[in-house]
């Protein structure tokens, strides 16, 4: 029933994957025939960008019919064939569930618009001003200069808060609330496994406050839980709240809300810790984080979708990011940071893997973003995100082997810039070499789901007085772990207090090689530079096999 608890997922956008007829966009047949790529990554569960009918003024993420699949995408049938086929391979799917909004074009915006008397106008938010809800934050702060938008049919103002062609829906309207489950229940019973929540916080509005994380919008999230709980059993819901700890931690509940929360406010920290090469932005923000009910899990992720978010920081620390992640301006988007995660890392493969070794080791269930797993690079001279979102790179072929379509004819170019275009980093090459990323990723997430310490255990901080070293242990029932990493570039050495894990032998779950035992007294370690370990401690009257 927790399977979320050890799973690594994977983050699609459909458009991006893979083009199975031959348009130039990416579609269901398409991610389907990549099934077995993923296999051999080794994830477990696809987390798809909507898949939903969408006029795409913000990709997808604004619907105009949530019970209809994008024409781009295919049919409904291909669709339940590539569930049908996840399953089969022993891999679980879920799906965006964009509540917040919905695009202008939805019927019952058009509705709602068509006349005040409209029995649709009550689903949205209108005004005679555009002065209420003046504490509501500004999200697309580089597009947007308020969250109303003038209405010249009725001479009203309604609500959205990103592009005005979302507008926000009225949850004080029980059939807004109905409406949302009924969305939820059309595609559970096309037997998706659950649903990545989108913007969550935002859903009920009151005047006099930012109108995020109110009580009305807990409780009907609650509710929501309830009707997956009696309906479906086994699935999930991962919540888009991004917020700090204290406030991400309400979105759990008594473990009766979400499953499962992206971790906001540990991401950017782990860029900052590795640019100053200090473990404590991560070490704090991890003990500033509240417990966590037993059922429930963190999601944790370096790259997604968006802009690399630097919300959760403070401004200070927004702009030493800013400044040592995206020095030319183009690189930044509303607050945050346009880019992937191998040109952020300037394309050291230790630097990378060090990444890849934090998210797959600290607390939580990982998602790695679609082409991260190769090191793919974005394309800032895109507007918005679309630079993130570039065509998959499969081989060296036309279009990088993701469409057999005209270049003419396809949703975006692909990579082709100097350093890391589709024909030095693609999935074929990564594939036929086994000291690709690829495998080393591979390989990590095989290593991981040996140990359910990762996905289960407790993570105690080590506080060895070289700030360069982040070490920790993840224990669950008999299985020890000790991680271990150098955020330098340079040859650290660490004394690692080793009262916690007495009389051991630590084996080197990567690469095999036993390190000497621990024995009373501090455990003195070299590390090269990004260095990382994986020692599982066995204890020492057992012999090592
Ligand atoms: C979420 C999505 C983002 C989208 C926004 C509005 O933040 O991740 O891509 O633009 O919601 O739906």
């Amino acid at each position: 029933m927790t399977w979320y608890k050890d799973a690594v997922f994977y983050e699609v956008y459909i458009r991006a994957f893979c083009d199975g007829n031959g348009d130039g966009h990416g579609d269901f047949q398409g991610l389907t025939s990549k099934l077995g790529y993923l296999q051999e990554l080794g994830v477990n569960c696809l987390w798809l960008l909507p898949m939903y009918d969408s006029p795409l003024v913000d990709d997808g993420y604004d619907v105009r019919d949530f019970l209809k699949i994008h024409q781009d995408y295919g049919t409904v049938e291909d669709f339940k064939e590539m569930v049908q086929e996840t399953h089969r391979r022993g891999l679980r799917v879920i799906a965006d569930l964009v509540m917040n909004h919905t695009s202008d074009q939805h019927a019952w915006s058009q509705e709602a618009r068509s006349s005040k008397n409209s029995p649709k106008r009550d689903y949205y938010l209108w005004s005679r001003t555009n002065r209420k809800l003046k504490d509501a934050r500004i999200i697309f702060v580089d597009f947007q200069e308020s969250n109303w938008e003038f209405d010249p049919l009725t001479g009203e103002y309604y609500f959205h808060r990103f592009y005005p062609q979302q507008p926000d829906l009225n949850y004080d309207n029980p059939a807004v609330q109905q409406a949302m489950l009924r969305v939820m229940k059309h595609w559970l019973d096309m037997g998706i496994d659950g649903f990545r929540a989108d913007a969550v916080p935002y859903l009920f509005k009151r005047e006099g406050t930012n109108c995020e994380n109110l009580p009305e919008t807990h409780a009907y999230l609650k509710r929501v839980r309830r009707f997956l709980d009696e309906n479906y059993r086994g699935k999930v819901l991962l919540a888009e709240a991004n917020q700090w700890p204290e406030e991400v931690r309400e979105y759990f509940g008594a473990g009766d809300e979400f499953h499962m929360c992206l971790h906001f406010p540990l991401m950017p920290r782990i860029f900052l810790a590795l640019k100053r090469e200090d473990r404590r932005p991560i070490v704090d923000i991890l003990n500033r984080t509240p417990p966590i009910p037993e059922s429930c899990q963190w999601a944790t992720f370096l790259r997604c979708h968006d802009e690399l978010t630097l919300e959760m920081v403070t401004e200070e620390d927004r702009q030493f990011l800013w400044d040592a992640y995206a020095p030319d301006h183009q690189m930044r988007l509303n607050l945050g940071i346009r880019r992937r995660l191998s040109p952020l890392l300037n394309n050291d493969r230790r630097r990378i893997e060090l990444a890849y070794s934090l998210l797959l080791t600290l607390p939580g269930s990982p998602i790695i973003y679609y082409g991260d797993e190769i090191g793919m690079g974005d394309n800032i001279t895109l507007k918005d995100r679309g630079g993130l979102r570039t065509p998959m790179q499969w081989s060296n072929e036309e279009n990088a082997g993701f469409s057999v379509a005209h270049p003419s004819a396809m949703y975006s170019p692909v990579n082709d810039d100097e350093v890391l275009s589709y024909k030095r980093i693609n999935a074929r090459s990564q594939l036929e070499d086994p000291s690709s990323l690829f495998h080393t990723v591979r390989k990590m997430i095989l290593a991981r789901k040996t140990h359910r310490a990762f996905g289960r255990g407790s993570c105690q901080f080590l506080e060895p007085q070289n700030t360069a070293v982040l070490a920790y242990l993840r224990r669950y029932e008999s299985d020890n772990i000790l991680v271990v990493h150098n955020l330098s570039s340079s040859r650290q050495s660490v004394s690692l207090e080793s009262t916690e894990f007495p009389a051991c032998l630590p084996v080197d779950m990567l690469s095999g090689d036993a390190f000497a035992p621990v024995s009373r007294g501090p455990y003195a370690l070299d590390l090269d530079p990004y260095q990382y370990l994986w020692l599982t401690l066995k204890p020492l009257s057992q012999p090592s096999p």
